[in-house]
């Protein structure tokens, strides 16, 4: 079956803004239905062949604005979901969980020529403690962070449906996703290493697993080409596997280089107690987010490998990007759009 229309979801965001473009460049690709909270008066309006409707995950009532096109939907793409490990987790569970039963439950009604339903889930699903080698899709899912347990949430929802009304299922589960447009982790990384508050923890030598947006958005089109490989699938991808050493000091050589900025090491257990008295700190006396807490030091400091054998069997998925060429991509980008990030730097040297 050819997918002419879809409905994405989260396509403003940074992943789903690369999948918009990419979606745009298929010429087969004749209807994106695009779903957002903000009344976008960009280029996007523009664009012929994008309906943009406005609605917010937490008040299902927009899904009646889909009556008219519910029947042409051939695929939904769901990206949208409130990612920020600081937000309460019953705003967290109202967006990723309800949000997203809203979603399938209409979908079930109402697409009738429904291809497949897309949920972009994360690996966090499979936690933070994982064993020394790569994990299969099947390894037992244990969330740790608010966020991450209702990505799980919402992703077991979409195999009930799957399983009990036949609703046609694929689920990605990439890593922490970096490349240009990326103003959450790059941004703040970059912040932190030029401000000196990125640590080298430990020896360094844990690794690392990252995908390129770009490579992300890439695997989402496959799908529209190999959708009957990938049915009822949930796949692990990523672009690279790279030591917290190297990327640390990848990141503050494209970023700054000079010898007073250089990352500082510190010991795992006196830096994890550091988070804990900055999560009682942040609760007792601050009440803002810590931006060293036992969670960021357990995310950076431990190695978690992914088997991905299956979306390089399934649909020939393979990294195009080294990390090299992501952090050149993505450093050039934070200083075009984050003027801050040059004066810190200029600041510090
Ligand atoms: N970034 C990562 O490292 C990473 C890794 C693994 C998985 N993921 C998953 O990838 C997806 C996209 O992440 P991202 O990094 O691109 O996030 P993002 O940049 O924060 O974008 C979030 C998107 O979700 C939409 N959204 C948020 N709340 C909404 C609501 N209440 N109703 C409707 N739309 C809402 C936003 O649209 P508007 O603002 O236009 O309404 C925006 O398009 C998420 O499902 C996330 O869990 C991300």
């Amino acid at each position: 079956m050819k997918i002419k229309t879809i409905f994405l979801t989260g396509g403003t965001g940074f992943i789903g803004s690369h999948v918009l473009q990419m979606l745009l460049k298929i010429p087969s690709i004749e209807h994106i239905i695009l779903l957002s909270r903000q009344n976008h008066a960009n280029s996007l309006v523009n664009e012929d062949r994008i309906t943009m409707i406005h609605g917010d995950l937490k008040s299902p009532k927009f899904l009646s604005l889909l009556d008219d096109f519910s029947p042409e939907i051939d695929a939904v793409l769901h990206l949208a979901a409130l990612a920020n490990d600081n937000m309460p987790y019953k705003e967290l569970h109202h967006i990723n969980v309800l949000g997203t039963k809203a979603l399938l439950e209409y979908s079930i009604s109402s697409m009738k020529n429904l291809a497949f339903f897309f949920y972009l889930s994360s690996t966090g699903v499979y936690g933070l403690n994982l064993p020394d080698y790569p994990i299969t899709e099947d390894y037992p899912k244990n969330p740790s962070s608010s966020y991450q347990k209702t990505k799980w949430q919402a992703e077991k929802l979409c195999w009930r449906f799957n399983k009990d009304y036949q609703l046609p299922m694929i689920t990605f589960r990439p890593p922490t996703t970096i490349g240009p447009g990326d103003y959450t982790t790059s941004f703040k990384i970059a912040d932190a290493i030029l401000e000196r508050r990125f640590p080298l923890i430990g020896n360094g030598k844990n690794l690392l697993t990252l995908i390129d947006v770009r490579d992300l958005a890439y695997a989402i089109t496959l799908l529209l080409k190999k959708t009957q490989m990938a049915l009822n699938k949930a796949y692990n991808l990523y672009s690279y596997v790279i030591s917290l050493e190297d990327f640390l000091f990848s990141f503050y050589n494209e970023l700054d280089g000079s010898e007073k900025n250089k990352p500082k090491k510190y010991n795992f257990y006196a830096l994890y107690f550091y988070g804990w008295l900055n999560e009682l700190k942040s609760q007792l006396i601050t009440h803002k987010p810590a931006k060293i807490n036992r969670y960021r030091v357990l995310k950076f400091a431990k190695t978690r490998l992914y088997n991905m054998n299956r979306i390089q069997n399934d649909l020939g998925f393979n990294s195009k990007y080294s990390f090299f060429q992501t952090l050149k991509d993505t450093v050039a980008w934070l200083y075009q759009v984050h003027p801050q990030l040059q004066r810190n730097k200029k600041a510090k040297n």
